[in-house]
């Protein structure tokens, strides 16, 4: 093997790139504060949080604009842990829960679910589950909050089985919870972790009998240790074995339970995911799997920010690295475009800092100035002209007809639309009427206002918003000319995409259904992409 395949295998075998699913107020700002604590990027807990309080405390949205720096610094964030280089995504599950927090998920190697002990598995939890698991990639779940009261954690597995159809397999199992919490039975190792309030680590190990040690008894009192004993004896004969494989391929999920406020099975946590999380691995492309390590130097671009720094105007595009070395100044083929291009000052993001980044690695994930060169999902290769699988377009759920009011400031208008477009801020429909008229559809709600006012604050461009009552768009294959009208009714309405294709609009799934009984010669996607027959 080559000196660079060598140096460039051992950095990808330290390379672990994931990201927190979870629902608003699971716990992910907390627990990734206390993971960048462990590593050493942060000194101090409340960093994170103080950044959250100040982006969230407020719902007007010119102010969290002003804060912008901040809030996309984290959506990607390296720290060395031990002998890891980490790579957490972020993937806000705030009321700016976006496309891109779907598209970002193509960029991790696996997902952490975290799971409110009291709440069970939630609505967004549920969304960005199944997008991770369309891709088949590891899901390791966390459940917090064991200070608490919450649901009994047989139930909650069984919630895991029932509403995300993942079968699980608890690594470790509570003792007690809320005020009666005593800690964590870890069952690979055979020990106690005893919880402590102050985030200390206290473990207690049974001696060879495991569990039918007697001195247990004595330590966490007779009654939770029987509990703790019939749990665990259910657990051996009815749970799902630990199953590295299956893990692999995102059918088990392994099950850790903690309270990510004092840090407790955090660490236990971080050390076990460390060991089990798959390291960058071939990605799939136009010409086959690219390896990571004996292809030159190739990437994707999964999201672009524009305006980051308003004082600057600069656009930034993410760009996921999934093969060979990548260094500063180094010259790739943009596949697009045909045109060679110059990666002069790619940065990188740290906790809360940005810093020029002169090596980087598969896995990593670095931030490259974008002129309006760049596209999601655009490959960037050293060697060759291969394309990565093109990335996923999820169906927007809202839907308004924008209305310019300055006619005067029409090319204002036009570019900014376009440039939210690109950047996967919205997408963009006209009717089919002679009116042609402009509608935009998101993912979440806050994209409106936030297409609003960045049209307004960066481009000055006025325009109002009037909200439509369709809540599904569906793209529609026929082998023959499409009658728009047959799709136009009260409750829908038929539309084309930025492509031309038709689109129909529902109110609800049983106007869909009505829509597709009356049309039986037209195929109804909830994807654009299965129109295209050469889409795999
Ligand atoms: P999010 O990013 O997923 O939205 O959640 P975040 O970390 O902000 O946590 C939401 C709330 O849950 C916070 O309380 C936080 O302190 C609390 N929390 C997180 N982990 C635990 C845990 O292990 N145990 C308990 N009991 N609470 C936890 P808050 O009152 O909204 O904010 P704060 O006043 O604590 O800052």
């Amino acid at each position: 093997m080559a000196i660079i395949d060598k140096e460039i295998q051992s950095q990808v075998e330290k390379r672990r790139t994931f990201a927190i699913i979870s629902h608003p107020d699971a716990g992910k700002t907390t627990l990734t504060e206390k993971l960048l604590l462990f590593g050493g990027a942060i000194r101090m807990a409340g960093e994170v949080k103080r950044r959250k309080a100040k982006k969230f405390a407020t719902s007007d949205w010119m102010q969290i604009e002003k804060e912008r720096g901040i809030s996309v610094t984290s959506s990607a964030m390296q720290f060395k842990y031990k002998e890891h280089h980490i790579n957490i995504l972020d993937t806000p599950g705030h009321q700016d829960f976006s496309e891109d927090t779907y598209r970002t998920l193509t960029a991790a190697d696996s997902a952490v679910m975290l799971i409110d002990a009291a709440k069970g598995v939630e609505t967004q939890t549920i969304k960005l589950f199944k997008v991770c698991s369309k891709r088949d990639i590891p899901i390791f779940t966390f459940i917090n909050k064991m200070d608490r009261y919450g649901k009994d954690p047989l139930d909650l597995l069984e919630e895991l089985e029932q509403v995300l159809g993942i079968r699980s397999c608890p690594m470790n199992w509570p003792i007690g919870m809320g005020d009666d919490f005593c800690g964590i039975y870890d069952r690979q190792n055979n020990r106690i972790e005893l919880y402590k309030k102050d985030g200390q680590r206290d473990f207690l190990c049974p001696d060879e009998r495991g569990l039918k040690d007697p001195s247990i008894g004595n330590i966490i009192g007779d009654s939770r240790y029987n509990k703790l004993c019939e749990d665990i004896d259910l657990l051996d004969i009815a749970g799902d074995p630990f199953d590295e494989e299956k893990i692999n391929q995102g059918k088990l999920t392994p099950v850790y339970f903690g309270s990510a406020i004092s840090k407790f099975g955090v660490q236990t946590f971080l050390d076990e995911f460390l060991q089990l999380a798959p390291a960058p691995h071939t990605h799939m492309s136009s010409i086959g799997p690219i390896d990571t390590v004996k292809t030159a130097f190739s990437g994707f671009i999964f999201k672009i920010q524009a305006n980051m720094n308003p004082a600057h105007r600069d656009r930034i595009a993410f760009l996921r690295v999934c093969s060979g070395k990548f260094e500063r100044g180094m010259a790739v083929n943009h596949v697009r475009s045909g045109k060679k291009i110059k990666l002069a000052q790619p940065q990188q993001f740290l906790a809360q800092y940005r810093d020029i980044v002169d090596v980087a690695y598969p896995g990593d994930i670095i931030g490259l100035h974008d002129p309006g060169t760049f596209h999601i999902g655009d490959t960037l290769c050293a060697e060759g002209n291969f394309e990565f699988e093109r990335l996923p377009q999820f169906p927007p759920e809202h839907f308004a007809r924008v209305i310019n009011l300055n006619a005067m400031k029409y090319k204002q208008f036009q570019k900014g639309t376009n440039e939210l477009v690109e950047e996967g801020t919205v997408q963009v429909f006209r009717t089919t009427d002679r009116t042609e008229d402009l509608i935009i559809g998101v993912v979440g709600e806050l994209q409106f206002d936030v297409f609003t006012h960045r049209l307004k604050g960066e481009y000055g461009a006025d325009i109002r918003l009037q909200q439509l009552p369709y809540h599904l768009a569906r793209w529609v294959g026929s082998n023959t000319q499409i009658d728009a009208s047959k799709l136009t009714n009260l409750s829908s309405l038929c539309v084309t995409d930025q492509n031309g294709h038709i689109v129909v609009l529902c109110q609800s799934e049983s106007t869909l259904e009505w829509l597709e009984e009356q049309n039986s010669d037209l195929t109804f996607y909830a994807n654009p992409y299965a129109l295209d027959s050469n889409y795999h």
